[in-house]
């Protein structure tokens, strides 16, 4: 455990990769490098790991160790720098998804309720998208589609009008100035609710989150190898669904390929009957792994 990120999950994600000593495997979410570093335990002196992070901050983190490579790039670049390493074919990609602690903690990314900063939220500091941007720059219907599937927020509508009609006066630039603009929407006993919903929405708008997992969850099965591992561990339904319909079916949407003789054509299997999810004696000393959801997959 680290001040940085306590990672989630450990023991089940570092099971899911079934390690062997002399595999190469990929994080592609480093962060405080928990994971990395009970994988790095695992390895023997010819193993190797890659580790992504797009927040410049994870760096800090790095442990001085020979078998790590550590690539600043977003994951949805996956498989072009997997093969820059020559680290195809892998023998197992971890990924677990969403912001560290670290960056929620941090008062001027943005990311917090409860912190007054820019609306900034950018995982990647050098991103060109800012969740001001989006808040003071995007149509109407923009709004309404990302708070309405992002956030689940049921008055999306209203709260998208209420933005497009409060930033006519004056941009909203601010945690505060937002909270302020949408103050007379907010249920009441449920502003904590509702205000995580409004900067979840945001937050996967900026990072295009769900585009990004995509990606990933696509190049994965040219990077891994046959019997390979991809353990995705995810906080929200939105990128549940995703993980789950790709590993079931090899899509997002739709039903299964067949071939010719009607047998089904998917690039991996399922190991586990059901998502896992942690123990209550974690969610009692980590309330973060009370939204986490483990799915376990490998290649055919
Ligand atoms: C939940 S934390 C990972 C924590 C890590 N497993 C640990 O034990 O400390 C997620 C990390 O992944 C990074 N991240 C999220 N989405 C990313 C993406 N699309 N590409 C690269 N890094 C990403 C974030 O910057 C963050 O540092």
């Amino acid at each position: 455990m680290t001040d940085y990120h306590n990672p989630v999950m450990l023991q089940q994600c570092i099971e899911g990769l079934n390690i062997k000593p002399d595999g190469i495997y990929v994080d592609v979410t480093f962060g405080g490098g928990g994971h990395s570093r009970e994988i790095l335990k695992c390895l023997g002196p010819k193993g190797r790991l890659l580790a992504f992070d797009q927040d410049s901050d994870a760096q800090n983190n790095l442990p001085k160790d020979d078998r790590l490579t550590f690539i600043d790039q977003n994951f949805r670049y996956l498989k072009n720098n997997c093969r820059l390493q020559g680290a195809i074919p892998a023998d197992g990609i971890l990924a677990d998804l969403g912001v560290s602690s670290h960056q929620f903690d941090q008062p001027e990314r943005g990311f917090s309720i409860r912190f007054d900063a820019d609306l900034d939220m950018r995982m990647d500091q050098g991103g060109l998208l800012t969740a001001k941007q989006v808040v003071n720059t995007y149509s109407e219907e923009q709004l309404h589609r990302i708070f309405g599937i992002y956030g689940e927020i049921k008055n999306a509508k209203t709260l998208a009008q209420t933005l497009v009609n409060q930033r006519l006066n004056k941009s909203i630039d601010t945690v505060e100035e937002l909270k302020k603009a949408i103050s007379k929407l907010i249920p009441k006993g449920k502003e904590n609710k509702y205000l995580a919903q409004v900067f979840q929405a945001l937050r996967i708008e900026v990072n295009q989150e769900l585009e990004a997992l995509k990606e990933f969850l696509e190049q994965s099965v040219d990077v891994l190898k046959t019997q390979g591992r991809l353990v995705v561990m995810s906080y929200h339904s939105l990128e549940d669904r995703l993980v789950k319909n790709f590993i079931a079916k090899g899509k997002f949407q739709g039903e299964v390929e067949k071939d010719f003789f009607g047998n089904q054509i998917k690039p991996l299997e399922s190991i586990t009957r059901k998502a896992i999810v942690a123990s209550e004696e974690e969610i009692k000393l980590n309330n973060r792994a009370r939204s986490a959801k483990l799915r376990i997959a490998e290649k055919n």
